[in-house]
């Protein structure tokens, strides 16, 4: 009975290692380890958002790329490929969710993010605090969001947020 239940939790968790759940007597250790820190609030470093084409270029590429190494593109200055320890680097893969221009096979489980600074922030809907702590952590705006979480976790750091921001909220053509 107790093998099936932590059979029953372990698929829920996915990733957790089944055969440490079953065998582990308390698998509270990796219930932890699993879990995300919990949601945070950041305030937006200042000049975060800007209009450097540099930073654009970084953000455009964070968007739409996944593993380095498999980039067709020179990574854009500031970026690399291949990590010092010889690791790919990750990156964002926001199209697998978002629309975007020139987005390439993107997915809709968020909301097309084309057109962002005409419709979201000229209209006075969104401005650029939101932006950063919506790709930062997004459960802060949304506690169910389905929307990865980016800078609690140590998956990017704040420059990389503060590109993406900035590409979501250029003019692109
Ligand atoms: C697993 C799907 C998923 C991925 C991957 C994802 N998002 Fe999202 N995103 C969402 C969803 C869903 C929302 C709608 C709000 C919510 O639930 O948080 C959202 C909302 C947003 C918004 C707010 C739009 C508004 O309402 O103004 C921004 C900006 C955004 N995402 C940027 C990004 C960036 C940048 C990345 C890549 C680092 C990314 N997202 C990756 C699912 C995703």
């Amino acid at each position: 009975m107790r093998k099936m239940i932590l059979l029953g939790i372990a698929t829920f968790l996915g990733a957790a290692d089944l055969q440490q759940v079953i065998e582990s007597p308390d698998a509270s250790a990796i219930l932890k380890k699993d879990a995300l820190p919990s949601a945070k609030t950041y305030v937006m470093p200042q000049g975060c958002i800007s209009d450097d084409p540099a930073a654009i270029a970084r953000g455009q590429y964070i968007f739409h790329n996944l593993n380095g190494k498999e980039t067709k593109e020179p990574a854009p200055e500031g970026l690399v490929k291949i990590l010092p320890d010889g690791k790919e680097k990750q990156y964002g893969n926001c199209v697998a969710c978002h629309n975007i221009e020139g987005a390439k096979g993107y997915g809709n489980i968020g909301p097309d993010l084309s057109n962002y600074k005409a419709l979201y922030m000229d209209s006075g809907v969104r401005n650029g605090t939101f932006v950063y702590q919506k790709i930062a952590d997004p459960r802060v705006d949304n506690p169910t969001s389905h929307m990865t979480v980016n800078l609690t976790n140590g998956l990017m750091n704040e420059r990389e947020v503060c590109d993406l921001a900035s590409y979501i909220v250029s003019v692109k053509k």
